[in-house]
């Protein structure tokens, strides 16, 4: 099934306007303000949405608030939505909003939903960089470093959740959905690519007890290694906390940056992800210290040698 990825997380949140500044703060633009929450969007199109947890609105909550509400995957056409009602209306509710959201809950009995996506081509300016032994990509006199660069996130790249019973939650997604498993965390779960991306996971799914049951955590793109820490650079400098980064993960080589949230899990910044196709053969490894990162680093404020705290 020609699904292309995440086009839109909805949350349900106790604190809205903490919430809608933390979306803000994370440089995504505000397209939608209104009493009841905010739709935040990244260049593509693919947003986060934010409404509080009470408004009836929303998509019946699978675990206490704030948590996510709703999983919207992008599809490549109508032929695609038709085919994934015709599929999972063979065994529970599927129904079509007048959105164009095809809606229904998934086998854990997370809320989800699929539309013709609405992902566009990104407008922005390429990312050049200067390699020893390669031909240069920036041109002559023209400066990478730029502290006032605008670090805007590119598209919505994945998201995770808890579990109870990872091993039935994955047959979903691979049985009837058409997912591949790209690589495996033996003690955790599998990461899942769907048949029109090939990125090396836009879902990642982690056994845990049942009252851990939803969001882990959340991330969009951005374009490279550079705009994900300076944009995480500017949201801790604005107060928001990071307990893990930045660093670059071996499981689908993407760099990684998280922070508390307001969520219910984690926001992340990623960057530069693995791109697989179906020759690919998923890796299985125990999830650890050594097989979760390539490298790790420590956010501290700016020093200089020479200055008062050297
Ligand atoms: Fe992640």
């Amino acid at each position: 099934m020609n699904i292309v990825g995440l086009d839109s997380l909805v949350f349900g949140v106790d604190d809205l306007d903490a919430s809608i500044r933390c979306l803000a703060d994370y440089g995504l633009t505000c397209v939608e303000r209104t009493p009841s929450g905010a739709v935040f969007e990244a260049l593509d199109g693919t947003s986060a949405v934010v409404r509080h947890a009470s408004d009836g609105g929303l998509a019946e909550a699978f675990a206490p608030s704030p948590n996510i509400r709703e999983t919207i995957y992008g599809v490549a056409d109508q032929a695609t939505l038709e085919q994934i009602g015709a599929e999972l209306g063979k065994d529970r509710p599927v129904t079509l909003g007048s959105d164009g959201v095809l809606r229904c809950k998934d086998d854990s009995g997370i809320p989800i939903g699929f539309r013709v996506t609405c992902r566009r081509p990104i407008d922005a300016p390429p990312v050049l960089i200067n390699v020893p032994g390669m031909k240069p990509q920036r041109p002559v006199n023209q400066v990478a470093a730029d502290p006032a660069m605008v670090c805007t996130p590119r598209s919505l790249s994945h998201v995770v959740f808890f579990v109870p019973d990872v091993a039935k939650a994955e047959r979903f997604y691979t049985e009837r959905l058409g997912f591949r498993v790209t690589d495996r965390f033996t003690n955790a779960g599998p990461f899942l690519r769907p048949a029109g991306t090939l990125e090396h996971h836009c879902l990642f799914l982690i056994q845990a007890p049942a009252h851990m049951f939803g969001l882990n955590h959340f991330t969009f793109h951005m374009a490279d290694a550079n705009e994900l820490m300076l944009a995480g650079w500017r949201f801790q400098n604005k107060g928001w906390k990071g307990f893990w980064g930045p660093g670059r993960h071996i499981m689908g080589s993407n760099y990684f940056w998280y922070f508390n949230s307001p969520f219910g899990g984690a926001i992340e910044f990623d960057a530069d992800m693995d791109l697989h196709d179906d020759t690919w053969v998923p890796r299985a490894v125990d999830a650890n210290a050594e097989t979760s990162q390539t490298f790790l680093f420590d956010y501290r404020p700016l020093w200089s040698p020479g200055g008062k705290d050297h």
